[in-house]
């Protein structure tokens, strides 16, 4: 008998490595692969972009009724990139420029609300591994199988820096620092579905252990979920 398709959430800090471990159990168990923070991202470019002032509610909603949000599966990458009204944003939305802003964006409740809607209805067929801060606890609270990752601070800075670095080479340790400190303590503490471990999620310490293996942990877990 096929193996019964489940839901699978990861939850953490900024800079895990969840996407890397959510693209590869996508990969290996043939599941939609949704990175649910590449939203966020691309409403925090629109509002950028079209001088949005996000602390006006009216001006949000309306920005919001503009926006239209596509993943499109790229055959070269062999991802799913986001589409912001139909432009692709996938690389635009990783600049700094952009992550600056964007946990003020995601704690709006008008666009988690809109983000959040979208999302559930992304999951209804099941088969699907999602990752980002409030998936275990808001989008599918009913997921089978729930992760929430972590790894030491220098660790994490060190990750992204490597990261940014290869784009832009006038980034500092420093910058990526100050911007992950920022994003998670704004995250964690914000209102509306702050960043937090669900009660039945699994920790995933990732600090000294490398892809291979945590990969192998987690399809461990797929096991025994399905
Ligand atoms: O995963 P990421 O770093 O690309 O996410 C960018 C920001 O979006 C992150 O700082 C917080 C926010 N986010 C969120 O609030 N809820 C999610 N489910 C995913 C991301």
């Amino acid at each position: 008998m096929a193996a019964k398709k489940i839901i699978i959430t990861i939850d953490g800090w900024s800079s895990c490595g969840k996407s890397t471990l959510a693209k590869q159990l996508a990969k290996k168990l043939n599941y939609v692969y949704i990175d649910s923070g590449a939203m966020y991202r691309a409403i925090t470019l629109y509002f950028l972009r079209n001088h949005i002032d996000w602390t006006d509610e009216k001006e949000v909603n309306e920005a919001l009724a503009d926006i239209q949000l596509e993943f499109h599966y790229n055959e070269h990458s062999g991802q799913s990139e986001m589409y912001l009204n139909g432009e692709n944003v996938e690389y635009v939305i990783r600049d700094l420029v952009v992550a600056e802003k964007v946990s003020d964006v995601a704690a709006i409740r008008e666009v988690r609300a809109f983000a959040v809607k979208q999302q559930q209805a992304m999951g209804k067929k099941k088969g699907i591994v999602m990752d980002g801060r409030d998936i275990g606890t808001v989008v599918f609270p009913q997921a089978e199988l729930k992760i929430f990752m972590t790894a030491d601070n220098a660790i994490r800075v060190e990750r992204r820096f490597k990261e940014l670095y290869e784009k832009n080479p006038n980034i500092t340790p420093e910058e990526v620092k100050n911007n992950l400190e920022m994003r998670d303590y704004i995250d964690s503490h914000r209102e509306v579905s702050p960043l937090r471990q669900a009660d039945d999620a699994i920790v995933l310490d990732n600090s000294n252990i490398g892809m291979e293996e945590q990969l192998k942990m987690a399809l461990a877990w797929v096991q025994e979920k399905r």
